[in-house]
This record gives C-alpha cells, sequence and structure tokens, in this order.
C-alpha cells in the first residue's frame, strides 16, 4: 500500500510533504520518512510508527530544502522499522515507492553479486542500488531512473530524488495510481489527488506504465514504449480541509453516528426529481439487456456484494455471481456475452478488485463501479461509476460507506426490478418512501446504542465470538465478525445460521458468545430453531431482533438488542449499526486502536 509524494516546491518542502502524508496516512501508518536536496545534498528524516512520531523528529531535527519525497508505509517486506522506512537512499539517490517490485530478488541477487551491499529488507532497495549503479555507470538521473524502471516487474509508484538535482523528480507508475500536480512555478507527485489537495487542483493522473520527469515548470510524461504522451490536466474539486471528529471519540464513531445523514443524501441523489421514482446519475443503462451480473470487491465491499446478491435476484430476477476480487482475477472465469460486470469499492484504489476490472474489460457488456471516491482510478476506468456520496471515511474500519454501498447498489437493485417488469411502479415506489424514511429510523437505532455498548463490554472478555444470521442477515453476520476481529483483535467467524450443524457447532460452549441476527421476517422461525441449537449447548446468545422478534424467540437469550421494525428488503441497512456498534464498543472496552488497527491500512493498493 504506501502512499508516496513529491514537491519541487518555493517553500520549505518538510511541513508540505508532512502535511500530504497526514492526508495519505490511509494508506498506511506503520512508519513515515522523508528526503529533501539542500544546498546540493540529500538528507533524510525517517520514524517508526504513526506519522506523529516523524513530525516530532523534525521539531527536533528539521530538514531544509525545497524539493522532497515523502513516504507513509504499509510494511510488505520487512517489519516496520527505521532502517526498512522509506525514502530508501542509495548514495545519491532517494527513492519512495507504493508497491511491490516482485522481481527484487532476482535484483538483489544481481546486485550482491556485483559486490553490492543491502541495509535493508525491503524490495524498495534495490531500486535505490540500481539507480545508483547506473549513475555510477555515467548515466544522469533521469536515464538512470528509466534504465532502472525498464528492469523492475510488479506493481508500483515511484518517485526518485537526486543529489545536486534541485529541480528534478522522477516519478513513474505501474500498477499503483499516481498524480501529478501543477502549482506557480512548483510541481507536486502523489499517490492521490487529496494528498495534493492543499497545494493544486490542477491534476493530471500518469496511466499504467507512464513515467514522468518533474521540473517547476515542465513536465514530460512518456508512455511504456518511451514515446512522449500527452495527458490530461483536470481541474480537481476536494475539500482541503482536514476532516475532524466532531467532538467524537473515535472518526469510527463518528462515521457511524453519521450514517443517518449520508443515507439520506445518498437515497435523495438517485430519486427522481419528484421522488417517485429511481433516476440513475450519468449514461441510461438497459437493464432489459442484462442475462448475468457478476459482481467483485474485497472485504466489506464483498460483503455489500453478497447482500446485493439477494435484492437483484430476488427482485429483479438478475442471476449474480459474486466474487473476492483476488480470487476472481487469477480465476479468469469466463465472461459470457449479456454479462455486465460490477465492482464495489469505497476508496476505488484496491488492487485486487482494479486487476479484476480491467480482466473484465472488453469481456463483459458494461463495465458498472460503486465507489466513495469519484476521481479513483476504479471510477474512471468504469463505463458508469455510481457514487455512494459517504463522504471521507477516515476510520479504518468501513461503516457508512458500507450502508451506502447498500443503499446504492439496493436502489440499483429497484431501477432494474422496474425496469425488466420484475415489480411494479407502485411496489417499487412503496420501498421509496420507506427509503425515504430510513434516516429517521436508523436515527431511533442509535438509540439502542446504550445496551449494544454493554453487551460488548461482555464480550470483550471473550476469546471467540460467532455471528449468526440467515438470507439477507448472512453476509451482515460475515460483515459483524470482520468489524469486530478487525478492531477488537477477537476472533470472530460468521455463518449462515443453518450451517452452523454441519461443523462449526463442535464451537459451541458458555464461553462462546454467539450474536444471532434475526429480524422477524420470513427466515425468523429458523433462525430461532438454529439459536435453540447453540442454547441447548450452553452457548450465550446475544439475539438482535425488533420487538416481533423478541416477543417470539428471546426466551433463554443472554441478552436482546431491539431495534425499530424494518421492511425486510431494507433490513441489512438498519441492522449494520448494530454490528458496526458493537465492534466499536467491544474495541473501546479493549483499549485498541481504534481508527488505526494494528497491521491494516484503509486503501489496499498492494495485492
Ligand atoms: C473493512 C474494510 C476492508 C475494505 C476492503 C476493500 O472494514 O474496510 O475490508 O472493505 O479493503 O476496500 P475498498 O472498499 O476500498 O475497495
Amino acid at each position: 500500500m504506501c502512499g508516496i509524494v513529491g514537491v519541487l516546491g518555493s517553500h520549505e518542502a518538510s511541513p508540505l510533504l508532512v502535511e500530504a502524508l497526514k492526508r495519505l496516512e490511509y494508506r498506511g501508518y506503520d512508519s513515515a520518512g522523508i528526503a529533501t536536496v539542500h544546498e546540493g545534498k540529500l538528507g533524510r528524516r525517517r520514524a517508526v510508527g504513526k506519522l506523529v512520531n516523524l513530525s516530532d523528529t523534525l521539531v527536533h531535527n528539521p530538514l531544509p530544502g525545497k524539493s522532497g519525497i515523502g513516504h507513509t508505509r504499509w510494511a510488505t517486506h520487512g517489519a516496520p522499522s527505521v532502517d526498512n522506512a522509506h525514502p530508501h537512499q542509495a548514495g545519491p539517490v532517494a527513492v519512495v515507492h507504493n508497491g511491490i517490485i516482485e522481481n527484487f530478488r532476482e535484483l538483489r541477487e544481481e546486485l550482491a553479486a556485483a559486490g553490492i551491499k543491502f541495509v535493508t529488507e525491503t524490495d524498495t532497495e534495490t531500486v535505490a542500488l540500481l539507480t545508483q549503479m547506473y549513475l555510477e555507470q555515467g548515466q544522469d538521473p533521469v536515464t538512470a531512473a528509466r534504465t532502472t524502471l525498464s528492469r523492475l516487474d510488479g506493481a508500483f509508484a515511484l518517485a526518485f530524488l537526486f543529489d545536486g538535482e534541485e529541480d528534478l523528480i522522477v516519478a513513474a507508475r505501474k500498477g499503483s495510481p499516481l498524480a501529478i500536480g501543477h502549482g506557480d512555478g512548483e510541481m507536486f507527485v502523489g499517490s492521490d489527488a487529496i494528498a495534493l489537495a492543499p497545494m493544486t487542483d490542477e491534476i493530471t493522473y500518469l496511466e499504467e506504465g507512464d513515467s514522468a520527469v518533474l521540473t517547476r515548470t515542465s513536465l514530460e510524461i512518456r508512455n511504456e514504449s518511451g514515446e512522449i504522451a500527452n495527458r490530461e490536466k483536470r481541474k480537481i474539486q476536494i475539500d482541503t480541509a482536514r476532516v475532524d471528529k466532531a467532538g467524537h471519540k473515535h472518526f469510527m464513531s463518528k462515521e457511524i453516528a453519521e450514517q443517518p445523514t449520508v443515507i439520506g443524501e445518498a437515497v435523495r441523489h438517485y430519486l427522481s426529481t419528484d421522488g417517485s421514482g429511481i433516476q440513475l446519475p450519468g449514461e441510461e443503462l438497459d437493464f432489459t439487456k442484462i442475462d448475468r451480473l457478476t459482481m467483485v470487491a474485497c472485504g466489506t465491499a464483498f460483503y455489500a456484494c453478497l447482500t446485493a446478491k439477494y435484492w437483484f435476484e430476488q427482485l429483479a430476477g438478475i442471476p449474480v455471481e459474486v466474487d473476492i476480487a483476488s480470487e476472481f482475477r487469477y480465476r479468469e472465469p469466463p465472461i459470457s456475452k449479456g454479462t455486465v460486470a460490477l465492482f464495489v469499492s469505497q476508496s476505488g484504489e484496491t488492487a485486487d478488485t482494479l486487476a479484476a476490472l480491467r480482466y473484465c474489460e472488453g469481456k463483459a457488456d458494461k463495465i458498472l463501479s460503486v465507489v466513495n471516491v469519484p476521481e479513483s482510478s476504479i471510477a474512471r476506468e468504469s463505463d458508469v461509476a455510481f457514487p455512494i456520496l459517504a463522504g471521507t471515511e477516515i476510520g479504518v474500519a468501513s461503516t457508512k460507506a458500507f450502508t451506502c454501498q447498500l443503499t446504492v447498489l439496493l436502489m440499483l437493485a429497484l431501477k432494474a426490478a422496474q425496469d425488466r417488469g420484475a415489480m411494479t411502479e407502485e411496489e417499487v415506489s412503496n420501498l421509496l418512501i420507506k427509503l425515504r424514511a430510513l434516516p429517521g429510523t436508523l436515527n431511533e437505532t442509535l438509540d439502542c446504542e446504550a445496551p449494544l455498548a454493554e453487551a460488548a463490554r461482555k464480550l470483550a472478555e471473550a476469546r471467540d465470538i460467532l455471528f449468526l444470521g440467515r438470507g439477507l442477515m448472512y453476509p451482515l453476520a460475515l460483515e459483524g465478525a470482520l468489524k469486530l476481529k478487525e478492531i477488537s483483535y477477537i476472533h470472530a467467524e460468521a455463518y449462515a445460521s443453518g450451517e452452523l450443524k454441519h461443523g462449526p457447532i463442535a464451537l459451541i460452549d458458555k464461553h462462546v458468545p454467539v450474536v444471532v441476527l434475526a429480524p422477524k421476517d420470513n427466515l425468523f422461525d429458523k433462525s430461532i430453531s438454529n439459536m435453540q441449537e447453540v442454547m441447548a449447548r450452553n452457548g450465550k446468545v446475544l439475539l438482535i431482533t425488533d420487538k416481533a422478534g423478541a416477543a417470539e424467540g428471546s426466551e433463554g437469550a443472554w441478552q436482546t438488542v431491539l431495534l425499530p421494525e424494518i421492511d425486510p428488503v431494507l433490513s441489512p441497512i438498519l441492522y449494520a449499526l448494530p454490528a458496526q456498534l458493537l465492534a466499536y464498543h467491544t474495541a473501546v472496552a479493549k483499549g485498541t486502536d481504534v481508527d488505526q488497527p494494528r497491521n491494516l491500512a484503509k486503501s489496499v493498493t498492494v495485492e
């Protein structure tokens, strides 16, 4: 993953680099570093841990210079340590890198055979050492960087800075995004436009295989074949204000609380002007011509797809396949005519999802995406990108983006159902009325925070927790377990309730809490039978249901949390909230780093 930035500025570079890195910290936060050229000499500062540690280092040991590069790391090769932190320097060149150099072992062997010593365990060091070797062979900096680039396999975004070159950065992209920012007598480069937003709103995105030579007044881009390439300069609208916690203890809690508002906005965005129908933005989509929908995503976004499968199949009658992007891309499934591919991603930069999208190019009839970041690679490379309008999500554990993804996917399914005649206009309109009322119901659901926090304090003592759900609640059970494990570090698993007896029931004893998500829907009785099977084996059940469900099924449960009643079609959006709140309060009770849990990053731009 990692975030990279480069500045050829007219003022001191280090504050700009640190501000840009703050905006990139979502990509990784296990170490950070910057390098500048000052009076012709490269200098570096690096620190392990969050960016604040680098800022502290710079207070005590400032780094002058108006040209610089910076990096925030999510470790791939080599543990988080100062030595392994970027920028990596080899003599007169410093390099920052996002991605993985796949042939780094061969390159290391080649360099070792030439008597060159390594001081880090990273793949990136080979890039710096190769460039140094070519410089020593007499190549100029740009040629040395380009020769190095021609030797690299894998996915990368790179920026090079050189001794004695205060007006030069060489940058390149292959598989990892990179944006060039144009200033007034200044030039910038960064992993995304958000990082560059305080410095400029004029952006040129590099394309696959591009390399760029930046000076303060010029930009030369070459494509993979080495030909000069013209890439469009765009004006990007990005809010430069950094998002704050608005009085909440954590971004995650703020983002949970924001859901009624952002979901309301997402619903409004897809409603026709009179509010009675669905109006899709952009190009008209003919749902009647779709034979099959292939949905691909990772993590939480994958669970949004699993939920949407029920909607597209049950409401619109479209057969749906859902796949994890990292499996889909290497399985290389046949894509038959009439297939539309739909990719779901908060960041729009997830490497596996992007690669899966590229696999479908030229094979699927259309490439659609449901994304939160409109300028992201996935959005830009889709035929139609549907925004989810969740606003910036800072907490690493996705919350409001998940429910906004669900909302938009449901509206797409309803539009498909109506266009295909699977639902009448009146049936759709009735559900739209309920969707419009959803923010109010979500607010009521947030009022259940106290009992959930109380339950979470007990869950925090568990070593293993199971989540059960049926039908639309099954993907939510998976999401609840993922949320819990990623921020509380408690082992959690989810099963379709009916699957429990086929093996996992062996895990049940009095120490294993089981969270059962069961609104009073057509599958409720079956869920309750499965819950009874758990209780018969001394399992402690936390039942999350509504009033009618509690009246019928809560007897014997360890604890019951009541949610407002909701149309079953909309229930996943509502039941996502208690799953998030349980995870949040369990993590708070355990004292973990809720917003930046260990080992994770917000945007996963490596395979
Ligand atoms: C979990 C979480 C991750 C992401 C996954 C995909 O809370 O956030 O599982 O959902 O890494 O990320 P995007 O949606 O950016 O493609």
